[in-house]
């Protein structure tokens, strides 16, 4: 049984700066709620309550917000502005939250092999928070979907998605074989391809179930791509061992990294899902 996520936070989020000066770009609000409790919300619907953060300097806040907060409690105890912390109340009596630290920032694989001393030999998921994945009512959060897989084949699972040309710089990329009309086996994955280089247009985003010998390939991972340790060369290492998985997830993903991706995520979620939560008695 999986029981455990992973959340690498440690990232500088430059591109909102100056939001993200003295506050962690994890804790920017899509509407009313921080862009990581969405995340961690998915990792509860999808079973996993056990939530590891990779932090970094200046991400004291993303702790602070998945403990109680005495004070606030005690000031708004028994007001009608209670139901404001209901959600959060929720995350906290079913997660169980702990973190350590990546001193430098060498890249995701890096901060995934920071990780291996709150994951120790199992297999665990991995959410990247700035990817904000929605499902339609009633269909399983995107990392379920992964779990579901790894349950069936015992391999490591990576959401996929189809991306136009020139944008499949910005990915991890798959090479791959198809099984069946979401699924494939990768043969080999390529960090944020040059023009030509990319084997495919199906683009890894945020959302990982890994099998805990990706560790040990991480140990001997040299830096790729932009001088950091990438998990997407791990993973490559693994594939040509045909260990890992590529399923095209059903839902939407947005890339809350990007100003165009966290508005045009406010949007989405201020229309089709607080707008709703308001009308609700
Ligand atoms: C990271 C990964 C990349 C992946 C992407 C998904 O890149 O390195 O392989 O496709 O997340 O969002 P980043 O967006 O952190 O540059």
């Amino acid at each position: 049984m999986i029981k455990k996520c992973i959340f690498p936070v440690a990232g500088y989020g430059t591109r909102f700066l100056p939001a993200t000066k003295a506050m962690p770009k994890e804790m920017l609000p899509i509407v009313n709620k921080p862009l990581v409790q969405y995340g961690v919300e998915e990792a509860l619907a999808s079973g996993l309550d056990e939530i590891g953060f990779v932090t970094g300097r200046g991400k004291r806040a993303i702790i602070d917000h998945f403990d109680v907060s005495y004070e606030l409690e005690h000031q708004i105890a028994g007001t009608d502005k209670e139901k404001y912390l209901a959600g959060i109340r929720e995350v906290i009596q079913k997660a169980k939250i702990c973190s350590t630290r990546q001193p430098e920032m060498k890249g995701l694989g890096h901060a995934i092999l920071v990780a291996e001393l709150l994951v120790g030999y199992e297999p665990f998921g991995v959410i990247l928070a700035d990817d904000l994945c929605l499902v339609e009512e009633g269909d399983d959060p995107v990392m379920l979907q992964l779990l579901q897989l790894y349950r069936r084949f015992g391999k490591s699972v990576v959401a996929v998605q189809e991306v136009p040309p020139e944008e499949v710089h910005k990915f991890g990329v798959i090479e791959a074989e198809q099984l069946d009309e979401r699924l494939y086996t990768v043969s080999r994955m390529v960090e944020k391809p040059e023009p030509g280089e990319a084997p495919s247009r199906l683009a890894v985003i945020g959302r990982y179930v890994l099998t805990p010998d990706v560790f040990e390939v991480l140990r001997h991972t040299p830096p790729g791509k932009n001088g950091e340790i990438q998990i997407t060369d791990a993973l490559s290492t693994l594939a040509q061992r045909g260990r890992v998985l590529a399923w095209k997830f059903r839902g939407l993903r947005f890339d809350c990294g990007s100003i165009d991706g966290y508005v045009a995520a406010t949007n989405y979620v201020y229309e089709h899902i607080y707008k709703k939560e308001c009308e609700r008695p």
